[in-house]
């Protein structure tokens, strides 16, 4: 079995879709939900599905990111982890974090990459007019929103469509997505899923 740590900011639906998703015959198990603020939603929502959790604040450590990964690497290391997954964690990393997750860690973007890295990604579709939205599910790398692509999920652009309706859409894509890319990504097989 995988052991896997899930990095959440906020409300984490794609952390909860994950650890649904270790059960019976899955190749992992969640080992760690890991939260940079103590009031992200998900933390209780992990905690009751029975998963570890931990907080490491990043501000006590203020510009100093390679301080705030090394306690973040004490809790994966703690909790053995072997599979690193991002889920909503909006906290940039370091190169010397990355290169020591090197081929272990997962990141999901809510655009279809290498369309609108960064941030405010459904209000920039909407502004381009495109038909089209989605979501990637991608291995890290140094260049953010970056690296090699494991699977990507499309929906359509609706008529009268707000950033927050398309984001919703794009989000229901990612919990279908995210758990796929994993499971298969946990087997070793890095073939791109293409959803629906
Ligand atoms: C997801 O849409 C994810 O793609 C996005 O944040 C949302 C988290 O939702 N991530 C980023 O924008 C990373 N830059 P969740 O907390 O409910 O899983």
């Amino acid at each position: 079995m995988k052991r896997v740590a899930i990095l959440i900011s906020g409300g984490g639906s794609n952390m909860v879709r994950l650890v649904e998703s270790m059960t019976g015959d899955h190749p992992a198990r969640p080992c760690l939900v890991l939260s940079n603020r103590a009031d992200a939603g998900g933390l209780a929502r992990a905690a009751a599905m029975g998963v570890p959790t931990a907080v490491v604040d990043h501000r006590p450590h203020g510009e100093n990111r390679a301080g705030f990964e090394a306690e973040i690497q004490a809790e994966l290391a703690r909790t053995g982890a072997e599979i690193l997954c991002l889920a909503g964690f909006m906290r940039i990393l370091t190169p010397g974090f990355i290169a020591r997750w090197s081929g272990r860690m997962l990141n999901t973007h809510p655009s279809l990459l290498p369309k609108y890295p960064g941030l405010h990604t459904h209000a920039r579709a909407l502004e381009a007019g495109d038909g089209e939205a989605g979501c990637t599910v991608h291995e890290v790398t140094e260049i953010l929103d970056d690296g090699p692509i494991l699977g990507q999920g499309r929906v359509p652009v609706e008529a009268g469509d707000t950033p927050e309706t398309l984001a919703a859409r794009v989000l229901a894509m990612e919990h279908r997505l995210y758990p796929a890319v994993l499971r298969r990504f946990a087997c070793g097989d890095r073939t791109p899923i293409l959803l629906p």
